[in-house]
């Protein structure tokens, strides 16, 4: 293909119009110039291809496909060879259907616990959340399937995810949010980047320069396309100068006739468009001769289980576990409907769905129903059938309405009545086991009560089989925490700035552990706690030059894998963390055998953002286990000015101290109101002073909970991402997502009409 040849050959209507997507999932194809139409499709912890009717948010069924445990499984395991194999494993049934890229993985941090979106992120730690994305994509692509590293960048919760503000300081951004973006685009190169819904610092992803282009590019030498995420694109014009090539979902004329008069004007140059049809040809190149594939979707199957087994934490147990006794009982609803997954673009239609109910084949009982609602009936019945039994296993968590794509949760805690069985189990039964399944921290007040909890995060379709393999002792659990779980919601040093629409990061690079481990909070399990059915002994730690070597012995007297995590510490006074995950590997070790295992530290062990980034001088621990060893590294002094929370960690940062960080007064946020309404702004927004706004939310409600399955209420999970989507969807977003009922002229009556002008806005959706 003769890219430059074909590009010179398109005209300027061609070339906006192949800018943006051909429907959902497709990018245009050229027949004239022979260039095939390529096709995309949700991942990232499988595929979610919808052949059929298509949709963003994963109402419509998509074809069968492994469905993996979600990312805070996947990160669990520590295991980044296992990870490569899944993204492998991903990208042959990527194949199989006929899909060139997919898209993940998603490497946001998770900022705070509870973003809904947290099961599809892998950590709160950057590195960890790098990792897992680089291990990830090297295995898709090595297929020759493209990957689409999401949501760049600070996309880190779900409330106003399409018009809200992230806002943060650079060294927080590069230290915490950019870094797991960077190592992934440095060590993996993916083909493609989808930008953020969010703005970020007053500018929407989409438009974002400094992102796209000056940091993507010619920074890390990004050499690929960015695509938008579905219905992002803010400014088209904007964006094509900061470098966002393709506007997705496509079929829709989104800003088409502003963009050729832009061009006629010399407002926008016609060699960006040019640039972005060059990349996104260029990317058709890479993919347009991949061969069909057969999947194994019984060896994947088996990866699935193999990922949840080793993404299993053993939180607790005081030696109940591995069961030694059949005469165990069954009790939660889960059991026969088991939460594996979340709701939204990343819901997979699994191959198949083993329960814990048919794969463990005891004595079983619900007891609540699939809310976790209880009765003091069932509660007796739940005590009644677990003191019969040796061994009461409870199964318990998050449901789907707890936690998804589209919103955020709305506390930390679990259901009322799950809590309730646990503790009506374990009143009469010594020995419950809880078995925890959701996608990111909880409260469990009643775990002094049980003897083991065993929490698999969002386990994928192996779960159930996973769960049996480790209750049983086949397989050693050695998954360990990605995220700090903290004791409650109130421990939680974001919890006054996040869901809001603008979200000061006050806390700066003190997320997840870097908080409590140096404000000495109290946490209930740290990031990187998880037993085993086995012990491991750390033993001589050392240091020469930029080698680090430890020895694991496995002493007790089962088989087990040990994930060995190295950080590096600094516990001088400043600005900066007390410790932070700088490399780790995974080791497995039959009883009383000894393993070296050997880290190398380099710069990115001690740089850190000050205007770019520097190796900072100053004595460091090289911290493994509960060994140190303590050395000295030769750098630049750097002296990071920060008030004095960013020091001490007392109480909550002000907004004086963080704008001293972010380097200028910050504008208070003003909510904009009627008058000053723009296409920025959503349906439910104007909705408050405008009675026509009133009407369209009951449309828009209609219209997007046609295609909903079960009830039409907020008790279902995707009746209410859907309906919380649309009503809180930016009116320009609408043209990108209804592009066959909505046009510009359109989207400008609505805010017209919003605005209160109803006749000049009846007068624009007429054209005249
Ligand atoms: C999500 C993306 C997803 C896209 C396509 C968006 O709503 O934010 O993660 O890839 O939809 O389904």
């Amino acid at each position: 293909m003769n890219i430059k040849e074909i590009v010179s050959k398109m005209t300027l209507e061609e070339k906006i119009k192949f800018c943006t997507g051909k429907d959902c999932w497709h990018i245009y194809e050229l027949s004239q110039f022979n260039v095939p139409s390529i096709m995309m499709s949700d991942g990232p912890h499988g595929l979610r291809c919808q052949l059929g009717s298509s949709d963003m948010l994963g109402i419509n069924k998509s074809e069968p496909a492994t469905c993996f445990p979600t990312a805070v499984t996947a990160a669990q395991t520590f295991n980044t060879e296992l990870i490569k194999e899944e993204g492998k494993a991903i990208a042959e049934e990527a194949l199989s259907m006929g899909v060139s890229i997919v898209l993940g993985p998603g490497c946001n941090i998770k900022r705070n616990p509870l973003c809904g979106r947290n099961f599809e992120y892998f950590s709160e730690d950057p590195y960890l959340s790098g990792k897992m994305g680089v291990s990830w994509i090297k295995g898709l692509q090595s297929t020759g399937v493209k990957a689409s590293l999401k949501h760049f960048a600070t996309n880190n919760q779900e409330f106003k995810r399409q018009n809200g503000d992230s806002q943060l300081d650079e060294k927080t951004m590069r230290e915490i949010y950019l870094k797991p973006f960077e190592m992934a685009v440095k060590e993996s190169k993916p083909g493609t980047v989808m930008c953020c819904y969010n703005k970020v610092n007053g500018i929407h992803g989409s438009d974002n320069k400094t992102l796209l282009t000056d940091i993507l590019r010619t920074e890390w030498g990004f050499d690929g396309l960015v695509m938008t995420d579905w219905g992002a694109m803010n400014d088209r014009i904007k964006a094509f100068q900061a470098g966002c090539d393709l506007n997705m979902p496509g079929a829709n004329t989104y800003m088409e006739k502003k963009l050729l008069k832009a061009v006629k004007e010399g407002l926008l140059d016609e060699k960006d468009i040019d640039q972005s049809v060059e990349r996104i040809l260029t990317l058709i190149q890479s993919v347009m001769n991949l061969k069909k594939k057969e999947m194994n979707s019984a060896a994947h199957h088996e990866l699935a289980r193999k990922v949840a087994e080793e993404g299993a934490v053993l939180l607790k147990n005081e030696g109940v576990l591995p069961l030694n006794t059949d005469d165990i009982c069954l009790i939660g609803h889960m059991a026969e409907d088991i939460r594996y997954q979340g709701t939204g673009s990343s819901h997979i239609n699994p191959l198949q769905l083993p329960q814990l109910k048919d794969v463990l084949n005891v004595p079983y009982y619900a007891c609540c129903d699939k809310e976790g609602a209880v009765t003091e009936d069932t509660l007796k019945q739940a005590k009644d059938l677990a003191s019969k039994h040796k061994v009461a296993v409870v199964v318990a968590g998050l449901p789907d309405l707890y936690e998804s794509e589209g919103f955020d949760r709305e506390h930390l805690r679990m259901p009322e009545g799950h809590v309730k069985m646990i503790e009506a189990v374990a009143s009469v039964n010594a020995n419950t086991v809880v078995v925890l399944l959701g996608g990111s921290a909880m409260e469990v007040p009643w775990q002094n009560q049980v003897n083991a909890i065993l929490y698999m995060g969002l386990p994928g379709q192996a779960g159930a089989e996973a769960v049996e393999g480790l209750l049983k002792g086949e397989v050693n659990p050695s998954g360990k925490l990605a995220e700090t779980w903290p004791m409650t919601y109130d421990d939680v040093i974001s919890k006054n700035t996040f869901g809001k629409k603008n979200t000061e990061y006050r806390e700066g690079i003190y997320v997840g552990y870097r908080y409590y481990d140096k404000a000495n909070v109290p946490v209930r399990y740290p990031f990187g706690y998880g037993l085993s059915y086995t012990t491991f002994a750390y033993s001589d730690l050392s240091v020469v030059h930029n080698e680090v070597r430890v020895s694991i012995t496995n002493t007790g007297s089962v088989k087990g894998k040990e994930a060995v995590l190295m950080y590096v510490g600094n516990d001088a006074e400043g600005y900066h963390a007390k410790k932070e995950l700088k490399s780790f590997t995974k080791v497995e070790l039959e009883p009383q055998e000894t393993k070296q295992v050997q880290f190398t530290l380099n710069d990115d062990c001690f740089q850190i953002w000050d205007k770019g980034w520097k190796v900072k001088a100053g004595t460091y621990q090289i911290l493994v286990g509960s060994l140190s060893e303590t050395i000295e590294v030769e750098g630049e002094s750097v002296n990071i000015a920060a008030d004095d929370w960013y020091v001490t960690l007392k109480g909550e940062p002000a907004r004086e101290q963080w704008e001293n960080l972010m380097g200028y007064k910050v504008p208070e946020f003003k909510e904009a109101v009627k008058g000053e309404f723009t296409l920025d702004n959503t349906v439910l927004e104007m909705s408050e002073t405008s009675g026509f706004m009133r009407l369209l939310t009951k449309f828009v409600t209609w219209f997007v909970s046609r295609g909903v399955d079960g009830p039409k209420d907020m008790s279902n999970p995707t009746y209410r991402m859907m309906v919380t989507g649309a009503m809180d969807c930016p009116i320009r977003a609408m043209v990108i997502n209804a592009g066959n009922i909505m046009n510009d002229n359109l989207a400008e009556a609505i805010v017209l009409i919003g605005n209160g002008h109803f006749f000049k806005g009846i007068l624009k959706a007429l054209g005249l």
